[in-house]
Protein backbone atom coordinates (compact mmCIF):
# COMPACT_ATOMS: atom_id res chain seq x y z
CA UNK A 1 0.00 0.00 0.00
CA UNK A 2 1.38 3.02 -0.85
CA UNK A 3 1.98 5.87 2.30
CA UNK A 4 0.64 8.94 -0.22
CA UNK A 5 -1.44 11.04 1.05
CA UNK A 6 -2.19 13.32 -2.24
CA UNK A 7 -5.90 12.96 -2.82
CA UNK A 8 -8.05 15.76 -2.53
CA UNK A 9 -12.25 16.02 -3.29
CA UNK A 10 -13.78 19.28 -4.53
CA UNK A 11 -17.24 19.24 -3.21
CA UNK A 12 -19.52 21.70 -5.28
CA UNK A 13 -22.74 22.25 -3.27
CA UNK A 14 -25.94 23.82 -4.07
CA UNK A 15 -26.31 25.89 -7.08
CA UNK A 16 -23.15 25.70 -8.23
CA UNK A 17 -23.89 23.21 -11.05
CA UNK A 18 -25.54 26.93 -12.71
CA UNK A 19 -22.39 28.25 -12.94
CA UNK A 20 -22.13 29.88 -16.11
CA UNK A 21 -26.13 31.34 -15.99
CA UNK A 22 -25.53 32.83 -12.89
CA UNK A 23 -24.42 36.42 -12.03
CA UNK A 24 -20.98 37.06 -13.99
CA UNK A 25 -20.32 40.01 -11.49
CA UNK A 26 -20.09 37.68 -8.66
CA UNK A 27 -19.51 34.26 -10.37
CA UNK A 28 -17.73 34.49 -13.65
CA UNK A 29 -17.98 32.70 -16.83
CA UNK A 30 -17.18 29.99 -16.27
CA UNK A 31 -19.51 26.62 -16.16
CA UNK A 32 -18.81 24.07 -13.49
CA UNK A 33 -17.29 21.53 -15.63
CA UNK A 34 -15.07 24.08 -17.07
CA UNK A 35 -14.36 25.39 -13.65
CA UNK A 36 -13.00 21.49 -12.89
CA UNK A 37 -11.07 21.09 -15.15
CA UNK A 38 -9.44 24.03 -14.45
CA UNK A 39 -8.84 22.81 -10.88
CA UNK A 40 -7.68 19.32 -11.72
CA UNK A 41 -4.88 20.85 -14.25
CA UNK A 42 -3.88 22.94 -11.42
CA UNK A 43 -3.79 19.95 -8.79
CA UNK A 44 -1.48 17.82 -10.98
CA UNK A 45 0.58 20.57 -11.03
CA UNK A 46 1.20 20.70 -7.50
CA UNK A 47 1.32 16.47 -7.40
CA UNK A 48 -2.50 16.42 -6.30
CA UNK A 49 -4.82 13.63 -7.15
CA UNK A 50 -8.82 15.49 -7.86
CA UNK A 51 -12.04 13.73 -7.15
CA UNK A 52 -15.18 16.10 -7.69
CA UNK A 53 -18.75 15.55 -6.85
CA UNK A 54 -21.93 18.17 -6.71
CA UNK A 55 -25.19 17.70 -5.02
CA UNK A 56 -28.51 20.08 -5.15
CA UNK A 57 -29.48 18.01 -2.14
CA UNK A 58 -28.19 18.70 1.57
CA UNK A 59 -29.08 15.20 2.27
CA UNK A 60 -26.57 13.62 -0.16
CA UNK A 61 -23.80 16.56 0.12
CA UNK A 62 -23.84 15.16 3.91
CA UNK A 63 -23.76 11.56 2.37
CA UNK A 64 -20.87 12.25 0.15
CA UNK A 65 -19.21 13.67 4.00
CA UNK A 66 -19.73 10.46 5.76
CA UNK A 67 -18.16 8.98 3.20
CA UNK A 68 -14.91 11.39 2.71
CA UNK A 69 -12.36 9.62 4.95
CA UNK A 70 -12.91 6.16 2.96
CA UNK A 71 -12.02 8.30 -0.20
CA UNK A 72 -9.82 11.55 -0.40
CA UNK A 73 -7.12 12.72 2.26
CA UNK A 74 -8.10 16.25 2.20
CA UNK A 75 -11.66 18.37 0.97
CA UNK A 76 -12.23 21.55 -0.69
CA UNK A 77 -15.80 22.78 -0.19
CA UNK A 78 -17.62 25.53 -1.60
CA UNK A 79 -21.28 24.62 -0.45
CA UNK A 80 -22.69 27.57 -1.61
CA UNK A 81 -25.87 28.93 0.54
CA UNK A 82 -25.75 25.93 2.83
CA UNK A 83 -22.28 27.16 3.95
CA UNK A 84 -24.06 30.36 5.49
CA UNK A 85 -26.38 28.31 7.81
CA UNK A 86 -26.37 24.71 7.10
CA UNK A 87 -25.40 23.10 11.02
CA UNK A 88 -25.99 19.29 9.32
CA UNK A 89 -23.19 20.07 6.93
CA UNK A 90 -21.09 21.74 9.84
CA UNK A 91 -21.60 18.61 11.93
CA UNK A 92 -21.03 16.37 8.91
CA UNK A 93 -17.44 18.31 7.96
CA UNK A 94 -16.66 18.04 11.65
CA UNK A 95 -17.41 14.18 11.53
CA UNK A 96 -15.03 13.79 8.22
CA UNK A 97 -11.92 14.78 10.22
CA UNK A 98 -10.15 16.19 7.03
CA UNK A 99 -8.00 18.54 6.66
CA UNK A 100 -10.23 21.16 4.59
CA UNK A 101 -10.32 24.57 2.61
CA UNK A 102 -13.30 26.65 2.01
CA UNK A 103 -13.51 28.45 -1.01
CA UNK A 104 -16.27 30.86 -2.40
CA UNK A 105 -16.13 32.54 -5.89
CA UNK A 106 -17.30 35.86 -5.24
CA UNK A 107 -16.01 38.15 -2.16
CA UNK A 108 -18.71 36.89 0.86
CA UNK A 109 -17.92 39.78 3.19
CA UNK A 110 -18.20 42.42 0.95
CA UNK A 111 -21.81 40.91 -0.13
CA UNK A 112 -24.93 40.62 1.99
CA UNK A 113 -25.02 40.76 5.05
CA UNK A 114 -26.09 37.10 5.36
CA UNK A 115 -23.79 35.51 3.43
CA UNK A 116 -20.92 37.25 5.61
CA UNK A 117 -21.65 34.10 8.18
CA UNK A 118 -19.65 30.95 7.74
CA UNK A 119 -20.72 28.23 10.33
CA UNK A 120 -18.17 26.50 9.23
CA UNK A 121 -15.02 28.60 9.57
CA UNK A 122 -13.45 27.22 12.71
CA UNK A 123 -13.34 23.99 11.00
CA UNK A 124 -11.68 24.54 8.14
CA UNK A 125 -8.07 25.12 7.73
CA UNK A 126 -8.30 27.92 5.98
CA UNK A 127 -10.92 30.21 3.79
CA UNK A 128 -10.82 31.73 0.48
CA UNK A 129 -13.42 34.17 -0.99
CA UNK A 130 -13.41 36.33 -3.79
CA UNK A 131 -10.37 35.35 -6.07
CA UNK A 132 -12.97 33.78 -8.65
CA UNK A 133 -11.34 30.55 -9.59
CA UNK A 134 -7.95 31.21 -8.62
CA UNK A 135 -9.34 30.62 -5.36
CA UNK A 136 -9.26 27.28 -5.73
CA UNK A 137 -5.31 26.82 -6.80
CA UNK A 138 -4.64 28.60 -3.77
CA UNK A 139 -7.14 26.20 -2.02
CA UNK A 140 -5.33 23.12 -3.27
CA UNK A 141 -1.90 24.51 -2.51
CA UNK A 142 -2.66 25.25 1.08
CA UNK A 143 -3.82 21.70 1.38
CA UNK A 144 -0.52 20.40 -0.55
CA UNK A 145 1.53 22.13 2.62
CA UNK A 146 -0.87 20.70 4.59
CA UNK A 147 -0.35 16.99 3.45
CA UNK A 148 3.36 17.12 2.59
CA UNK A 149 2.99 17.04 -1.19
CA UNK A 150 5.92 18.02 -3.09
CA UNK A 151 4.93 19.21 -6.40
CA UNK A 152 6.48 16.87 -9.40
CA UNK A 153 9.66 18.02 -11.12
CA UNK A 154 8.95 19.84 -14.15
CA UNK A 155 9.08 17.49 -17.13
C1 LIG B 1 -20.77 31.09 -3.13
C2 LIG B 1 -21.28 32.25 -2.25
C3 LIG B 1 -22.58 31.91 -1.59
O1 LIG B 1 -23.02 32.99 -0.78
C4 LIG B 1 -23.63 31.65 -2.63
O2 LIG B 1 -24.85 31.29 -2.01
C5 LIG B 1 -23.21 30.64 -3.65
C6 LIG B 1 -21.84 30.64 -4.11
C7 LIG B 1 -19.53 31.49 -3.93
O3 LIG B 1 -18.87 30.61 -4.47
O4 LIG B 1 -19.23 32.69 -4.04
O5 LIG B 1 -24.03 29.90 -4.17
O6 LIG B 1 -20.42 30.01 -2.29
Amino acid sequence: MSGTRNRVEVLHGVNLSMLGKRDASHYGTLTLVELEVRIRHWARELGLETSFFHTNSEGDFIERLHQAPQLTDGLVVNPGAWTHYSYAIRDALEIAGLPSIEVHLSDVDKREEWRRVSVLSDLVLGRVSGKGPDGYRDALEMLAQELGIDPPEAA
